[in-house]
């Protein structure tokens, strides 16, 4: 049967290929012909970072189970099997817990980049919201995979997060159960946690990935000035007058910011695999044990804000819903930005005063909350985290009120880039 010839007139083997599969059409659209705006700064460096990451969690993830066993009997002594037995296993181990924490650093650094040039707004809404679920299942994965090692931190972290569910009127207490699968976080919880984060979250988390990037092609990408490009093309070609082709020139650009990261990356993962206590926590050193509580049970540091925001929250009539609420509510918010921001313009570069304050207060409030959630709770901690919470929320709440008032600079046609 005779075949339409492929339109890229390719030949031999690609051309035996591209009249069967889209694999020109795909490189085409995706990289050597995906015109992006020609003044990507710093910021911009996080979305490949953040799919490096994922790579690398992938990888090092696949080689972990091949050693790990999901059974709370053998779990512990596997890790420790891992770290001293298995060749180069130490190194694969840290670099997939130290991974877990550069993906958190580098996604931070990607939303807020988001923040700052308003690339929530029209026509990348979709974009955003598939980038809000990537960071709650992100979230869930990283608690899944913290609580593997069986060790103390994992068994009482995961005793008070799955006891929040426990707060949700009339069905809670049974919830625990059902999801714990036993009235204690046992055997049969490590196994369901196993199974989510080997297998369900990382194969959701992929496809959001996917999702996210079909979204952003679609539209095509934002930047530092929120001018969009396509409103200026080349009245021959129909190419935006200010996009470059993504292949070659950001290909290496990102080089250069994987370069760079992966010098501070494996300098961590090499050097200070723990952080000194931050990114591997110390009671996780030593085994669960369910008849002895961590004095101080505190969450891994890229919970520390959210977890922070549910310590503040006072309890009314003795439950901690209300905290479960608002710890929730921190992350719900997010899928509200795109709809919260009135101003005529996108990037901060030309917003107004308050918009600026306002960022700028968020970003203290959201570190100061990052710190005081991994602190053993006191008066004046509490206090700051009530202050942050209150910050935080007005940063969303108020946007639509602060960016309608304030005086806004104009927007220039088009971007502004000096060459070098
Ligand atoms: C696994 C996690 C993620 C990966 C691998 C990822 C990947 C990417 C990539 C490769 C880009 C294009 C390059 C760039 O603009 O930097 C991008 C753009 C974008 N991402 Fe993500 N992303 C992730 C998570 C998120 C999250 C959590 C959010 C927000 C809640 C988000 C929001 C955005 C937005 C708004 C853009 C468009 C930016 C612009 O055009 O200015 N992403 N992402």
């Amino acid at each position: 049967m005779a075949i339409v010839p492929n339109p890229y007139k390719t030949t031999g083997f690609l051309g035996w290929i591209d009249d069967r599969f889209p694999l020109t059409k795909l490189w085409k659209d995706h990289l050597s012909e995906y015109y992006a705006p020609k003044n990507f700064n710093f910021w911009y460096y996080f979305g490949s970072l953040a799919l490096l990451v994922l790579v690398n969690q992938l990888l090092t993830g696949i080689w972990l189970v091949m050693h790990y066993k999901p059974d709370a009997a053998v779990a512990w002594d596997s890790v420790e099997y891992i770290m001293r037995d298995v060749p180069y296993g130490n190194i694969l181990r840290y670099l997939h817990s130290t991974g877990a924490s550069a993906f958190f650093v580098v996604v931070f650094l990607h939303m807020y980049r988001g923040l700052l040039y308003g690339s929530y707004r029209k026509p990348r809404e979709l974009v955003w919201l598939f980038g809000a679920l990537i960071f709650l299942v992100l979230m869930a994965e990283a608690f899944c995979g913290y609580v593997l090692p069986w060790g103390n931190m994992s068994y009482w972290g995961a005793n008070v997060i799955i006891n929040l569910f426990g707060t949700i009127p009339v069905i809670g207490p049974d919830l625990v159960v059902w999801i714990q699968g036993d009235y204690f976080p046992s055997d049969a919880t490590l196994g369901r946690l196993f199974s989510l984060h080997v297998i369900f979250l990382p194969f959701v988390l992929v496809a959001l990935v996917v999702a996210h990037l079909i979204a952003l092609h679609e539209v095509g990408s934002n930047n530092p000035d929120g001018v969009e490009i396509k409103k200026h093309k080349d009245p021959k070609t129909g190419i935006p007058l200010d996009g470059i082709a993504f292949h070659p020139y950001y290909t290496v650009k990102d080089v250069v910011g994987v370069g760079v990261f992966l010098i501070i990356f494996l300098g961590i993962v090499f050097f200070a695999p723990d952080g000194g206590g931050w990114l591997l926590e110390k009671p996780n050193f030593t085994p669960a044990n369910p008849l002895a509580t961590p004095e101080h049970i505190t969450p891994a540091w890229y919970f520390g804000s959210f977890y922070a925001m549910l310590r503040a929250t006072p309890s009314i009539a003795g439950s901690a819903l209300p905290g479960v609420i608002v710890m929730f509510g921190g992350v719900a918010v997010l899928f509200l930005v795109p709809w919260l921001d009135r101003s005529p313009v996108k990037s901060i570069r030309y917003k107004g005063k308050l918009s600026k304050i306002a960022l700028a207060l968020f970003t203290i409030a959201f570190v100061l909350l990052s710190y005081y959630g991994m602190q053993p709770p006191s008066p004046a901690g509490t206090l700051i985290s009530q202050i942050g919470t209150i910050v935080y929320f007005a940063f969303f709440f108020l946007m639509p009120f602060y960016t309608k008032l304030e005086k806004t600079k104009p927007e220039p046609e088009r971007v502004t880039h000096a060459a070098h």
